[in-house]
């Protein structure tokens, strides 16, 4: 763990990854489990987040009680495999504002082009938390950072399930003030820019495309 990259370890985290990596594993099994795993990751990327004192009234008495102050939530997904994360994270986090980017790889000049990008306002003001199961190359969750960025977020942080070195090393050049948060560190990309181990194209193993 460094400051700009922190390994979730948790037990429960490391446990639902690894029935997550098995190739046997179904559809609706793998579906699940990223659902319940990007709650933990949720968990963990909002630990900072500021509170303030509210007075309430229990059945017993009053108190001062903790709620969440601001800065205000967005979550924003990379296009598809992105969503696959979102869910769970919204269903922890009902309130938070949501925004999409979708990039494609251009086959001549291997760059990521947009073609989708929708972003809530005020993303100055947000804790923008970016959402891609695997950070592979680095290259278009770069991207991604960088379309945010001129939208106005400054307060970011990248949430991913895998990631693989040659990723992180592409993201701490690119954006070196955006923290990364995984489940896992993997050892290296293959010659098609999978992670291995990995667990295979997520888009598809989520969707049932292949
Ligand atoms: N995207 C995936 O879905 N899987 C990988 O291994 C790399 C990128």
């Amino acid at each position: 763990m460094t400051d700009h990259l922190t390994i979730v370890s948790h037990p429960l985290v490391q446990h639902k990854l690894t029935l997550m990596r098995k190739k046997e594993t179904p559809t609706a099994v793998f579906r699940q489990l990223l659902r319940e795993i990007s709650q933990l990751l949720a968990y963990e990327v909002t630990h900072d987040l500021a509170t303030s004192q509210e007075t309430i009234e229990t059945p017993l008495m009053d108190m001062q009680a903790p709620v969440l102050a601001g800065p205000k939530l967005a979550l924003i997904s990379i296009l598809r495999a992105g969503n696959g994360l979102l869910d769970g994270m919204l269903e922890l986090i009902p309130s938070a504002r949501v925004g999409f980017v979708g990039l494609y790889r251009d086959h001549e000049t291997l760059k990521p082009v947009q073609y989708y990008f929708k972003v809530p306002d005020q993303l100055n003001k947000r804790f923008c938390i970016v959402v891609d199961p695997m950070l592979a190359t680095g290259y278009s969750s770069a991207a991604a950072i960088d379309l945010i960025k001129e939208a106005g977020a400054k307060d970011i942080c990248f949430l991913c399930l895998l990631a693989a070195p040659e990723g992180v090393a592409q993201m701490k050049e690119a954006h070196p003030d955006v923290p990364i948060v995984t489940a896992s560190l993997d050892e290296r990309l293959n010659e098609l820019g999978y992670i291995l181990p990995g667990l295979g194209d997520a888009g598809d193993r989520m969707f049932g495309t292949k």
